[in-house]
């Protein structure tokens, strides 16, 4: 079974993390080193600017740190507001907090984010605003514009989350410097994950980036020795692998144009992604939950695309699984 369903690396981790993961084993009879502060001061030189190590938050995965800042900032009495299609853990981890919901969803055509519209449906319970870039499920990003233009409509008191978990995938254009509008003092967090280009989805390990204020908000909501040992030791090898990460992002970059070709070659509508998966609409006459069974007859797993109907989204695997998936399309339609 190819499985394309989930923007996994299909390299999976560094073999320099494994290393490292290796030599701790014989080790886990002992608890993790009560402070993560070498990893995070590791994440603080890997990113540079000036950060430091009270700038970052280690989680459980970066759908852990979603669900920190959703303790640290949400109750019963608050509101989020998330632009659909979006990732569903915002959703999942407000209502954990009995805070309720405000959609204010993308550009159907273009999927762009709407600031004028984010600024009016805020209201004074609103708490946290998520803005993915890339995003998932869409694939499709931003620039520095469209970021101060959301910074702009977003109260100064509501904490702007920024997913960008998919960012070493970005090669169509210049991201927004959101590590800029930390070290300004914004209100603003920044989600990281190790599961995509670190290939490490399996052990869940993930950060959040935001100024020393926030963090030691989410902080407050961790238990002791809350990142595993070899999640930790392997965090810090994957970090200047950059050689697997170039590898793994190589990949992407070229499996990623030959599925969009492919996929347009056969006159289906596919968005622009600078993530590591492609979305496309399944034909009229099609239902995506069927199609996507219907390509597991074929060994390729793909998914329907959440909050989107119609439409199927697959990650980018290696060449063999790519072309695996183009020929069951093919045979399929
Ligand atoms: C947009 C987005 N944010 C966050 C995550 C969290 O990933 P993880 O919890 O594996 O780090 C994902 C995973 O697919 C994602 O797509």
């Amino acid at each position: 079974m190819y499985k394309m369903s989930a923007n996994e690396n299909p390299f999976g981790p560094s073999p320099k993390a494994v290393e490292a993961m290796q030599m701790t084993l014989p080790n886990l009879g002992f608890y993790p080193p009560y402070s993560d502060a070498a990893l995070r001061e590791k994440l603080a030189e890997v990113h540079g600017r000036g950060l430091t190590s009270d700038n970052f938050v280690l989680s459980n995965g970066g759908s852990e740190a979603l669900h920190l800042a959703a303790m640290a900032y949400l109750d019963a009495n608050s509101s989020i507001l998330q632009c659909p299609p979006a990732f569903p853990v915002y959703e999942r981890t407000a209502k954990q907090q009995g805070a309720s919901i405000i959609n204010v969803p993308l550009d159907p055509e273009t999927f762009a984010y709407y600031p004028e519209a984010i600024k009016k449906a805020i209201t004074p319970s609103t708490k946290v605003v998520y803005i993915c870039n890339p995003n998932n499920p869409t694939g499709t990003t931003f620039a520095q514009n469209v970021f101060d233009a959301l910074l702009d409509a977003i109260p100064e008191e509501v904490l702007m989350v920024y997913d960008e978990v998919y960012y070493h995938f970005v090669k169509g254009l210049k991201l927004p410097d959101v590590i800029g509008a930390v070290l300004a003092k914004k209100n603003v967090l920044i989600v990281h994950s190790f599961s995509k280009s670190y290939g490490m989805a399996g052990l869940r390990l993930g950060y959040g980036i935001g100024r020393p204020e926030i963090i030691v908000r989410l902080e407050a909501q961790k238990n002791a020795f809350h990142v595993n040992a070899l999640a930790l030791q392997a965090g810090e090898a994957a970090l200047t692998d950059y050689e697997h990460v170039g590898k793994t992002v190589d990949n992407n970059t070229l499996g990623r144009k030959y599925i969009s070709e492919s996929l347009q070659a056969m006159g289906l509508k596919v968005w622009p992604s600078e993530a590591n998966f492609v979305l496309f609409e399944v034909p009229e006459d099609r239902v995506a939950a069927e199609l996507s069974d219907k390509l597991l007859e074929h060994q390729v797993m793909v998914r329907p695309a959440f909050g989107l109907d119609h439409h199927l989204r697959v990650s980018v695997a290696l060449p063999e699984a790519n072309e695996a998936f183009i020929n069951a399309m093919k045979a399929l339609i």
